[in-house]
């Protein structure tokens, strides 16, 4: 009843002239693939590029981050306004925005409603650090993170949500499948309580953190989790592509 889906998120990485490659590399063999959203999230300058060539296949696009105002004096900054017009989705609350340039539940949030009210698509990210993690705190550090993010965002069945433990992030440590299965039913009764279960039970929420084609069906076999933010295996075709064909496979 959900429908799976698997988004690369290229962080920091490819030229304009890479990306194209990346994605010629890859888009037969995504676009056979039935029954799954795939997702490419390229650097913002790439945007155009990825989007022209994925045109009229079944391969989406998404932008790694935004501001939440439509257009202004803030130099160095992409808005909502200008992304809709090259992509579907947009990767916001990204764990590396929270660490590495400031971003809080409070901008988070101001760039949920933002990206809503254009029309884009949110994955709306969440974690705990591992410090958190090992004070016992993840439990209490996810609720705070949802219900700050989508405080006054009216119940809305087409946001993704992707839990990525930040300890998990780049480091080849995954989560097991088990411990991402729980902490993401979890994240689902949040949601049933910040807006209700019918909303709750069809949002799409998915596991990131070291996913890689050789422990995705971990993941994918939970009943709760209906996807991967894939990082640096989504830099790799081959890989990307069997993580894609494995999701869909086991979600039939
Ligand atoms: P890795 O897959 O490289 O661990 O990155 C995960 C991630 O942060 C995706 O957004």
């Amino acid at each position: 009843m959900r429908r799976p889906l698997i988004a690369g998120n290229w962080k920091m990485n490819t030229t304009v002239g890479e990306a194209a490659t990346l994605v010629k590399d890859m888009l037969s063999a995504l676009s056979a693939v039935n029954g799954i959203d795939r997702i490419l999230c390229p650097p913002f300058i790439s945007l155009q590029r990825v989007s022209d060539i994925v045109k009229g296949s079944s391969v989406e696009v998404g932008a790694q981050n935004m501001y939440f105002k439509d257009k202004g004096a803030f130099t160095g900054e992409i808005s909502p306004l200008m992304l809709k017009e090259l992509c579907k989705y947009v990767i916001l609350g990204h764990s590396e925005r929270r660490q590495f340039f400031g971003e809080t539940d409070e901008t988070v949030n101001a760039k949920l409603k933002a990206a809503l009210a254009a029309g884009l698509l949110p994955i709306f990210c969440i974690g705990e650090s591992l410090e958190e993690n090992e004070a016992g705190r993840t439990k209490d550090i996810l609720a705070r993170q949802v219900t700050g993010g989508l405080k006054e965002i009216a119940a809305n069945k087409d946001l993704v949500i992707a839990y990525e433990p930040v300890w998990a992030i780049g480091t080849g440590k995954a989560a097991t499948g088990d411990q991402a299965g729980q902490t993401i039913a979890f994240i689902r009764n949040t949601l049933a309580s910040v807006w209700n279960n019918e909303t709750a039970q069809s949002v799409r929420i998915l596991y990131g953190g070291s996913v890689t084609s050789a422990n995705i069906a971990e993941f994918i076999s939970e009943p709760h989790i209906d996807g991967a933010l894939v990082g640096g295996a989504s830099l790799k075709a081959a890989d990307f592509i069997e993580i894609v064909r494995q999701t869909a496979a086991i979600k039939q």
